[in-house]
């Protein structure tokens, strides 16, 4: 059974540790959150993962890893300052502040008044000042995608680096959105990491790799334990593209709360590439891109036949980290029922993803010889680099199975009396609660099998 309610999925995260309401000790800081010691691991297990298989497995891909301050005119001129904005709507009655395509009925969801404002854009960036002097005219934008300093930076990377077309760049990193209204825990929040790939290829070729993308994309998820039934593929209408798109397939995901956009991957033309080029009257733009730009760069190549000098096109997949590690968990929560009136919560977390891959625990915590011999253990099965693994030496094994199938470890080792006589230790595994004994020796061994299934 998967999760039915966010509530169970934010009171797992509040009481083993993955996430906290940010700022909680001074009443909070809306629509911002900080990860608790497993939720870091969990979250960068699958950053981990998006990064092997966009840049470790691939010859194509470069990663690279920019500044979050950005220069006012990065975003002028990639059409952020003057389209990335949501309709906002005053409740005149309670104050409320409201997105427009988040009202039913046209009442306001906190007070029901109708006495709502004409929606009018609020634009999404934060602005924030740079040096000492606060006039307003030294200012920046924390970045609101990833994906404009991967633009910025195409010349420096090609030129740095051995590629041809199709060729990508992929960054991850935070991002910053003033959202009017954050909402669903953290599936949209204000401050929140991406993972993106801007993929260039050959004009005329994007809507094959378009296709390419949003099939690698779909496989990536379900390789993470997404089930192909709670994911639906959604081909954005014209009316509701990004301004930079020309076309978008958002894969999306049944949450706790709704069928919701976990990754959009768009085809961005040469709109970016094009907007931030100087000399744009013979790179034959076909996009409607922002004129005028300050930039000194040419951020086209030259075709070696015809000598001609073009834009690459650009297919973009774009997903979130906060997203994804919502849907994970979602997905991986189940309560079992035990029968008699018992039950255990556990999260069939992939191994990869799992906050801890392997918890060491000696039967009993005051005996020196048993808590000697699961270090010695714990030791040698950290040294095989497969993530973090656990002494856990809480003394009561029935408690320390119950908390590890909660935070999704794949696998507990327990050092008992008879691993003193015999040298063996018993493997317990969480999904089917089996119990086996091994030899010491082979548990580095069953260890790798069960973290690379
Ligand atoms: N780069 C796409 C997005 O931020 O939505």
């Amino acid at each position: 059974m998967t999760a039915t309610s966010m509530d169970q999925l934010v009171s797992l995260c509040k009481r083993r540790g993955f996430i906290f309401q940010s700022n909680e000790i001074y009443g909070g800081l809306q629509g911002i959150y900080d990860y608790g010691p497993l939720g870091t691991e969990l979250k960068n297990n699958l950053k981990r993962s998006w990064w092997n298989s966009m840049v470790y497995e691939r010859d194509d891909i470069e990663g690279i890893d920019s500044s979050i301050l950005t220069n006012p005119s990065v975003l002028k001129h990639s059409g952020h300052e003057d389209t990335f904005s949501d309709p906002l709507v005053d409740c005149k009655n309670c104050k409320s502040r409201l997105r427009e395509d988040h009202i039913t009925e046209n009442k306001c969801p906190d007070c029901g008044s109708e006495d709502l404002t004409e929606p009018r854009p609020f634009n999404l960036m934060f602005k924030t000042n740079v040096g000492p002097i606060e006039d307003g005219s030294n200012f920046a934008y924390l970045r609101p995608e990833t994906a404009q300093q991967i633009f910025t930076n195409f010349k420096n990377v090609m030129d740095s680096t051995p590629h041809h077309l199709p060729f990508g760049i992929a960054q991850l990193g935070k991002a910053f959105r003033n959202e009017i209204t954050p909402r669903n825990f953290i599936f949209r929040v204000r401050e929140f990491e991406q993972m993106e790939l801007e993929f260039f290829v050959k004009p005329g070729e994007d809507e094959k790799w378009h296709k390419i993308w949003t099939d690698l994309r779909l496989k990536w998820w379900e390789d993470q334990g997404l089930d192909k039934k709670s994911i639906e593929l959604f081909n954005v209408p014209q009316e509701e593209l990004a301004h930079y798109s020309k076309a978008t397939v958002d894969i999306m995901y049944k949450f706790p709360h709704g069928l919701e956009e976990l990754e959009g991957i768009a085809s961005r033309t040469d709109f970016d590439l094009g907007s931030h080029s100087k000399d744009q009257s013979d790179l034959n733009i076909s996009a409607k891109v922002q004129e005028n730009t300050k930039s000194n760069a040419k951020l086209a190549i030259q075709d070696q036949n015809t000598k001609e000098w073009f834009v690459p096109y650009v297919i973009e997949p774009s997903a979130g980290v906060e997203r994804g590690f919502l849907a994970i968990l979602n997905e991986a929560y189940s309560v079992e029922d035990l029968g008699e009136g018992k039950e255990r919560t556990v999260l069939a977390l992939k191994p990869h993803l799992s906050p801890i891959k392997a918890a060491v625990i000696p039967l009993k915590r005051n005996n020196e010889e048993l808590v000697e011999k699961a270090k010695l253990l714990k030791n040698e099965l950290q040294k095989q680099g497969l993530g973090r693994v656990l002494l856990e030496n809480s003394g009561n094994i029935g408690k320390s199975y119950r908390r590890h199938d909660e935070i999704g470890t794949p696998m507990c080792v327990t050092v008992d009396f008879q691993s003193l006589e015999d040298g063996t230790v018993t493997i317990r595994d969480r999904d089917t609660m089996e119990q086996t004994r091994l030899n010491l020796d082979q548990t580095s061994e069953h260890f790798k099998q069960v973290i690379n299934t």
